[in-house]
C-alpha cells in the first residue's frame, strides 16, 4: 500500500534572474517522519523549504501540503497554512530586547485570543520541552549557542504545529549539544506526532534521526529513500556524502 503523504512536491521549477536553480524537483514526505533534504551549498535546498512555507511563488510545477494543493491558496488560506507549520532556521534569531520566554510567546500573542495566564503556561510547558525552564526570564544574550537554538525550537512548536521545517539547525553546535538537540527533535516527532523536514550536512545526526532522504542535485531529486537504501545507493552524489562513515557504523542501522 502506498503511504500517506503529508507534503508533495511535483515537478518544482524556479528560477531567479534567469538563472535555473530547481528544475525538475519532484518528492514527497510522510506523516511523522523526518525527511532530510541533502545537497551542495547553494543547490536549492532553502529555497524548497520557501517555497513549503508559501514564501516564493509557485513558478512551475505543484505543492500539496496537508492535503491542499498550495499554488490555488488566497492569501488568507496562505496564512491559515502558515500557522500549521513550525519553523526553525539556522540562526534561530530571537529578538534580543525581549526575555526567552516573551519571544516564545510571541506567535501566541500574535495570531491567538489567548489570556495571558494560559499563554505563560503554555511557554512553560515548551520550554519544558526543550529542558529551558529556568530560561524563562532570562534574555537571549545570557544564553549560550545551543541553549539560544532550543529556546528557537520552543518558539517554532509553540503553536503545536503538525509541520516543522528545519533548515541547518545543528549548525555551529558541538556534537554533544548536537545529539540532544538531536533527540529533542525525536522527542518531539514520537510524542507531539510531529512531521519534520530538515535541511542538515550532519551525518551523525541524519544517522540517528533520519526516515527518509532527499538527495538535491542540480535543480533535480537524484535520490529519495530510506537511510538504509541511502548507505547502499549507487548515486554517486550519495555515495560521496555517506563515505565517510565506516562499514561497521552500515551494519549497526
Ligand atoms: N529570492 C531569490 N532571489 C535570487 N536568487 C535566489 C533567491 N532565492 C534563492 N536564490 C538563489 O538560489 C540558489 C540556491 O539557494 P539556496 O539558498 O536554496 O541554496 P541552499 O541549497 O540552501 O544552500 P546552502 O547549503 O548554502 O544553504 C542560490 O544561487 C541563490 O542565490
Ligand atoms: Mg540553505
Amino acid at each position: 500500500m502506498e503511504k500517506e503523504k503529508i507534503i508533495e512536491v511535483k515537478n518544482l521549477g524556479a528560477s531567479f534572474d534567469g538563472f535555473n536553480v530547481l528544475s525538475d524537483v519532484t518528492f514527497n514526505a510522510h506523516p511523522g517522519e523526518v525527511t532530510i533534504i541533502l545537497g551542495s551549498s547553494g543547490c536549492g535546498k532553502s529555497t524548497v523549504l520557501r517555497h513549503l512555507l508559501g514564501l516564493y511563488p509557485i513558478q512551475k510545477g505543484h505543492i500539496s501540503v496537508l492535503g491542499k494543493d498550495i499554488s490555488q491558496f488566497t492569501e488568507q488560506e496562505q496564512k491559515q497554512l502558515y500557522l500549521q507549520m513550525g519553523v526553525f532556521y539556522q540562526n534561530g534569531a530571537l529578538l534580543n530586547s525581549m526575555t526567552v520566554g516573551d519571544n516564545v510567546a510571541l506567535p501566541l500573542k500574535q495570531h491567538t485570543f489567548l489570556p495571558d495566564n494560559l499563554i505563560e503556561d503554555i511557554v512553560f510547558m515548551k520550554l519544558g520541552l526543550v529542558n529551558l525552564e529556568d530560561a524563562y526570564h532570562r534574555y537571549p544574550s545570557e544564553l549560550s549557542g545551543g541553549m539560544l537554538k532550543r529556546a528557537a525550537l520552543a518558539r517554532a512548536i509553540v503553536m503545536d504545529p503538525p509541520l516543522l521545517f528545519c533548515d541547518e539547525p545543528g549548525a555551529g553546535l558541538d556534537p554533544i549539544s548536537l545529539e540532544s538537540l538531536d533527540n529533542l527533535i525525536l522527542n518531539l516527532k514520537e510524542q507531539l506526532g510531529m512531521t519534520i523536514l530538515m535541511v542538515t550536512h550532519e551525518v551523525s545526526s541524519i544517522l540517528r534521526i533520519a526516515n527518509k532522504i532527499v538527495y538535491l542535485d542540480h535543480g533535480q531529486v537524484v535520490f529519495e529513500g530510506s537511510v538504509r537504501d541511502a548507505l547502499s545507493s549507487d548515486v554517486e552524489q550519495v555515495k560521496q556524502f555517506f563515505s565517510v562513515i565506516n562499514e561497521g557504523q552500515k551494519l549497526n542501522l
